[in-house]
Order: C-alpha cells, then sequence, then structure tokens
C-alpha cells in the first residue's frame, strides 16, 4: 500500500491555531476593503447583507475548510487524495488543492504590492510627510506612488522578502512567533485608535451610518460583493485555513476555534469601520471614495487632526501588520505542497515560491502605470484580471467544491468525529453544506459572470 503523506508540523497549542487564523483573516480585507466597499455601497444595509454572508456561508465553509485540512493530515493537495482515497472518491480532488495553491499564490502577487503601499504610508507619515498639507498634495502624493513602478516594486520587494522569510523559518520558529508579535500589536493598536476616535467628532455620525439599516441603498450588486468579501476576508476557499487545520491537534475544537476566528475577523472590521469612518465624518470628508478611502482620505484627516502624526503613523503600522500574519498564510499552502510532495526543504520552496509570485506582482506593479492601457479579460488590467479570476472564480469555485467535499463525500463518521457535534446539530450542519452554501455561491458565481 502506498504511504500516505502527513504533515509533521503542529501549533503548540490551540491558542496559538486561533490566532493564526485571525491573522490570516484580518488583514487588507478587513482594514482597506471592508471600510471603502461599506462606504460606496451605503453603509449600514450593506454590513447586515455582509453579516449574513458570514454567518450562513463563511462560518459553516470555515468550519468545513478546517476540517477537511485536519482530517486529510497534509497540505492541501495531498489532504484532499488522501481524503478521496479514504472515502472511495476520484483522485481528481487533490486538483481542489491545486486551485488553492494556485489562487494563493495569485493573490499572494498583488496582495503585497497593495501591503507595499501601506508600507510607503508608514514611512512618509513616520517623517511627517501629512503634516498640515493640503488636500490637493495628498492626493497628489498617492498618484505619484502609482505612477512610479520603481517606488511600488521597492515596497513589493520589500514586503515579499520579510513575508517569505518569516515563512522559510518553519511553523514554530517563523509562524508562530511571528504570530506572537503581530496580533498582540494589531489589537494593541486598534484599541488606541478606538479610544482616539470615541471621544472625537465624528463618532456618532459613523455609528449610524455603520449600524442604522436604510435599505434603499441596497442593490443586487451589493449583495454579490458582500458574498465576496464574505469570502476572501475569512481566507476561505484556498486552503489556506486546510494547511493551518492540518497543523492543529486532534483535542482541539474546530467548531469553537472557527467561531473565535470569525467573530474576531467581523469585530475587527467593525472595530476598523467605526475607526475610519468617525476620521472621515468628523474631517467632513466622503465615506463613499473608493480604494483611495485609505491613502488619499484618511490622511488628509491625519493632516489636520490633533496627533496625526502619532495615530496616522500607528494607523499605517497597523495595516503593514495585519497584511503581513495574511501574507504568510498565503505562502504556507505551496510550501507544506513542496515540503512534502516534492521533498523540497521548507527554505528553498519559500524562496522559491516567493520568487514566483514576486515576478508575478510585478505586473500588478506596472498596471498602475506602464500597463494601465494594457487589458486582458475584456476592459481589465492585469491587476483587475488576477483580482477578478481569484475573487470571482478561484475561490468560490474552491469554497463549493470544499462544502460539496464535507456535505457529500467525507463520511458522516469522520465528520462527527472530527466535530463533536450532537446528531441534531451535525444533520443541520451537513444540510446546510450540501444545500444552502453550494446553492449560495452558485447564483453569486453565475451572476458574476454575466
Ligand atoms: N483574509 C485576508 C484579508 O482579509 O485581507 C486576505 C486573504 C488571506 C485572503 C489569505 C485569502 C487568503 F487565503
Amino acid at each position: 500500500m502506498s504511504q500516505l503523506k502527513l504533515s509533521k508540523e503542529t501549533w503548540s497549542s490551540q491558542s496559538i491555531f486561533i490566532l493564526a487564523g485571525i491573522g490570516s483573516a484580518v488583514g487588507l480585507g478587513n482594514l482597506w476593503k471592508f471600510p471603502y466597499i461599506t462606504g460606496e455601497y451605503g453603509g449600514s444595509a450593506f454590513l447586515l447583507v455582509y453579516l449574513f454572508c458570514v454567518l450562513l456561508v463563511g462560518l459553516p465553509l470555515l468550519i468545513a475548510e478546517i476540517t477537511l485540512g485536519r482530517a486529510g493530515q497534509a497540505n492541501p493537495v495531498q489532504g484532499m487524495a488522501n481524503l478521496a482515497r479514504e472515502n472511495k472518491a476520484s483522485k481528481l480532488w487533490s486538483l481542489l488543492g491545486l486551485n488553492g495553491v494556485l489562487a494563493a499564490g495569485f493573490i499572494l502577487s498583488f496582495y503585497s504590492v497593495i501591503a507595499g503601499w501601506s508600507g510607503a504610508y508608514f514611512v512618509s507619515s513616520l517623517q511627517g510627510n501629512f503634516i498640515s498639507q493640503d488636500v490637493a498634495t495628498i492626493q497628489g502624493d498617492f498618484s505619484a506612488l502609482l505612477s512610479s513602478p520603481w517606488q511600488l516594486l521597492f515596497w513589493h520587494t520589500a514586503f515579499s522578502l520579510l513575508a517569505v522569510w518569516i515563512v522559510s523559518r518553519g511553523v514554530k520558529n517563523g509562524l508562530e512567533k511571528a504570530i506572537n508579535i503581530l496580533m498582540p500589536a494589531l489589537f494593541a493598536i486598534l484599541l488606541i485608535l478606538l479610544g482616539y476616535v470615541v471621544a472625537s467628532r465624528g463618532f456618532e455620525e459613523s455609528v449610524t451610518f455603520l449600524f442604522q439599516p436604510d435599505f434603499s441603498k441596497l442593490t443586487a450588486e451589493a449583495v454579490l460583493v458582500a458574498m465576496g468579501h464574505a469570502f476572501f476576508t475569512l481566507s476561505l476557499g484556498l486552503g489556506v485555513m486546510m494547511v493551518y487545520g492540518s497543523y492543529l491537534n486532534q483535542q482541539s475544537s474546530i467548531v469553537k476555534a472557527s467561531i473565535w476566528i470569525a467573530v474576531a475577523d467581523t469585530a475587527i472590521a467593525l472595530l476598523a469601520g467605526v475607526i475610519i469612518f468617525s476620521i472621515v465624518f468628523g474631517n467632513n470628508l466622503d465615506a463613499a471614495s473608493g480604494p483611495g478611502l485609505l491613502f488619499q482620505t484618511l490622511p488628509v484627516a491625519f493632516s489636520e487632526m490633533w496627533g496625526g502624526w502619532f495615530f496616522g503613523t500607528l494607523f499605517f503600522g497597523l495595516v503593514v501588520l495585519a497584511a503581513l500574519s495574511s501574507a504568510i498564510s498565503l505562502i504556507e499552502p505551496a510550501v507544506s505542497w513542496f515540503e512534502q510532495n516534492w521533498g523540497i526543504q521548507r527554505n528553498k520552496a519559500a524562496w522559491g515560491f516567493g520568487f514566483v509570485t514576486w515576478v508575478l506582482g510585478i505586473g500588478t506593479v506596472l498596471s498602475f502605470n506602464t500597463w494601465s492601457d494594457i487589458y486582458l479579460f475584456s476592459d481589465k488590467t492585469f491587476f483587475d484580471s488576477l483580482d477578478f479570476l481569484t475573487a470571482n472564480i478561484m475561490l468560490p469555485a474552491g469554497g463549493f467544491f470544499m462544502a460539496i467535499f464535507v456535505g457529500w463525500v467525507l463520511s458522516k463518521e469522520k465528520l462527527k468525529g472530527e466535530l463533536g457535534l450532537q446528531e441534531r446539530t451535525l444533520n443541520q450542519y451537513r444540510v446546510t453544506l450540501r444545500w444552502i452554501v453550494p446553492v449560495l455561491v452558485m447564483i453569486v458565481f453565475i451572476y458574476n459572470l454575466i
């Protein structure tokens, strides 16, 4: 009988696993994307739909993905192969893992460029560049950054090096150590910023904007965006949570850990929203300013407000830390696959994979300047195409098939063994994975393509 390829690394404890999961989930999605899409789609009504997606699709899938990881006991490709064999299903299921490894590489390639913007803004803020600047100069600075391939490349490179270096050191020496530093720092900075805005002028308006539902603004597009974002923000569909789950010991509770991760991710997005919109409204700025919200709007506020230098620097530092703990999770599926299946040392696997995604990232760097007129899919630049391909095709496809596998293929006994749920709850959970999740994901998927 052929030998099962099993993962040997493990997390030191359930809490470090939860922290690592939160680290993966909380990133640019929470601090950059969530506030600007919530701003664009009208605030509270969008938020409600998003919460609904997290609860009905995100959480069940998160549990499913971690289950696949721990039950498969290997990287996403091998883990799916192990599970398919055990359950007498087609070998082709390992393609699901491959889809994840590839999608994670694509996402990392542009994630690192955008994280690089935050790096640039952190340093710029630290140098006091925003202090008492006028709006035109600040907005011009962002355009200048985007139009400079060398600057973008520099920050993309710096960020990639840092992320790859952490992963190259292994689960305990690299990932765990980084998570133990990054996450407490992230929580502390968030609380300091919250403390600042609670006493500020825009706080009330921001709370009303986020929490007083106004359904007149809700559109079909907003629903689709909310669903797509639920996937992205919880790092679902790519095997990231699977590989993290494969390092989880048998005594830990997958359901509890998943609830913690989903709740923390949502809470941090909400906190970030309250903080950002308080600053925006307190300074009479526009909530619906799109992707530039973080980089063009907030610095205007930091330039005028009391303590702007300190809070601005802290804020962009927060974005970099959050992005870093997500980026390392994007590297891990590939590295564990290279290590376990190809016998390549972790160190080499991490640097090799990092090099490939770095090169791919150059396409994103150029799509903001030299290649801004070159379109791949219809009207989409290189960056937009990768974003579209991953967010609208690869992630939902990954999530869809994971739900199908856990709902229909994985034996009920195995699922019960992994989750330890009561019979009734287990059945309800299986119905959710068999019907609700796939149907909802399919609707969104088809609508997106049309
Ligand atoms: N969840 C991260 C964020 O919200 O920024 C992004 C991400 C990380 C997506 C890891 C997917 C992933 F596998």
